[in-house]
């Protein structure tokens, strides 16, 4: 493979910022510092004003899923290539079993849709049923497999909710396994009675999603899951962190030396539950996902929860949908599929708000988009990093130039974004994945079956300090 040169820049990583070339070979980083010579061949890239960093990391995306009625928009091609567009080169989806299914069977389901994917990616499993099969078939899924991480639901009573009980017995097989559980953290049985409440006082529209999920229940399930953990002695990742309840429960574990990592999307920062007040359905409907976005005061405690530790990866849980598949819940919101888009705006979204808007510096920035969900998910150093002998997963970010987001120009296969019309400053201009440059300054040269599987090992060690 050819070598490239990136010539000019300023790199940053999680722990330092320094000028230096950046010298990708055979899909590794193969040396970093200043005036380093082009090989013969080489395609040398000018950095000269921008940023250089390791490629984005996203822990939570949803391509090709199956739910509530139809398939997510974007498959594995689509939204990996989105993805690439935005500076992300490592996606982390999940795996979801039907009820009884086989979870080796699903995982061979979904190899054979992720196999298309342009960037690599790892899988996650979530535990849609529990049962000594699901328990049995663990093993060969972190032994075997690499699928090292289990999501558990304490939300959707009657669908992938779990009970207390089963996510105990869960809990400790992940123990065993040296496996990490993730908790989507909602109080599923108050969620229903507030659901059937609303809907028998004809409350059918859109604001009844956030209404039947108040952020007190995400509290109570962020604490639940975290004792459970604590008292097992089992590590814990809380996914999609949207209530200032649940920020606060995972500060207060991580500072009594509880093993919690607490994972927030771009859109809980900025966006607040008004949206769902518009009388425009596509528009409070295509912002329906779980949890929900929160009152005003919630983004501004998750920035404080990000600047002081307790939070500390961000994801998107992109989960896009259309317009027309939004529409499946016009006459009942409990109907309208739940998720968001976002895996091409991570990056965008979090240099404007955060290092702009005086949250982050660069480096944190790094280690909130790439270095610690590789740390969480057993993938760093060869992901998340720009050491010699890492992949070659490397993102060029221009500070100096802007661009509005929106849905008539993404690359994401829906007609909605929640970011519709933002304008942000700091632009990436350039994205490899292992060497290859698939996204050159506006030009999308992705190729379907170019990423490849990341089997993780099993943690415990990575685990003796949180990131
Ligand atoms: O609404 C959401 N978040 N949909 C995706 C599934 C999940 O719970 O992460
Ligand atoms: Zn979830
Ligand atoms: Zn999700």
């Amino acid at each position: 493979m050819a070598a490239t040169l990136i010539r000019g820049g300023t790199v940053v990583t999680d722990e330092t910022t320094r000028r230096a070339d950046v010298l990708v070979r055979d899909g590794l980083v193969a040396a970093l510092g200043d005036g380093l010579e082009a090989p013969t061949g080489a395609e040398v890239v000018d950095a000269g004003g921008c940023l250089v960093m390791p490629g984005g990391v996203d822990p939570h995306t949803h391509m090709q899923l199956p739910t509530m009625g139809t398939v997510v928009a974007d498959d594995f091609f689509t939204g990996t290539a989105a993805a690439a567009a935005g500076g992300t080169t490592t996606i982390l989806d999940f795996v979801g079993p039907d009820k009884g299914e086989s979870p080796l069977e699903a995982l061979a389901r979904w190899q054979g849709w992720a196999s298309r994917s342009t960037v690599d990616y790892g899988l996650h499993m979530t535990v849609s049923w529990w049962g000594p099969r699901f328990a049995r078939e663990m093993e060969a899924l972190v032994r075997a497999h690499g699928v090292t991480s289990f999501k558990f639901f304490l939300a959707y009573k009657g669908g992938l909710m779990l009970s207390d009980e089963e996510i105990v017995a869960g809990f400790l097989r992940c123990r065993e396994l040296g496996a990490l559980p993730q908790v989507h953290a909602e109080n599923g049985e108050l969620i229903a009675h507030l659901q059937a409440k609303l809907l028998a006082e004809g409350r059918t529209g859109p604001l009844g999603h956030p209404l039947s999920r108040p952020p007190q229940l995400e509290g109570e399930a962020t604490v639940r899951a975290i004792t459970m953990a604590e008292i097992l002695d089992v590590p814990l990742y809380v996914v999609h962190v949207s209530a200032a309840q649940a920020a606060d429960a995972i500060g207060g574990a991580r500072r009594r030396g509880v093993k919690v990592v607490g994972e927030t999307l771009p859109g809980f920062l900025a966006i607040d539950d008004s949206v769902y007040a518009s009388p425009d359905f596509d528009f409070s409907a295509g912002h329906v996902m779980s949890p929900p976005y929160r009152p005003k005061g919630h983004p501004e405690a998750l920035w404080r929860a990000i600047e002081a530790g307790a939070l500390s990866v961000t994801g998107t849980d992109h989960c896009c949908f259309t317009k027309e598949q939004k529409r499946l819940g016009a006459a009942e919101f409990t109907r309208i599929p739940n998720g968001c888009g976002g895996v091409e705006d991570r990056l965008h979204v979090l240099w404007h708000l955060g290092v702009n808007g005086g949250h982050l510096t660069p480096e944190r920035f790094v280690a909130l988009t790439s270095a610690n969900a590789a740390k969480a998910f057993g993938l760093w150093p060869r992901k998340g990093s720009l050491e010699v002998g890492a992949d070659g997963d490397v993102v060029v970010l221009d500070p100096s130039r802007r661009k509005t987001l929106s849905a008539r120009t993404q690359h994401q296969r829906t007609d909605f974004s929640v970011w519709e019309g933002r304008e942000v400053k700091g632009v990436v201009v350039h994205a490899f994945a292992r060497g290859r440059h698939l996204w050159v300054d506006g030009d999308l040269r992705a190729e379907a079956g170019s990423g490849r599987y990341l089997p993780r090992a099993p943690f415990g060690p990575v685990f003796r300090s949180a990131p």
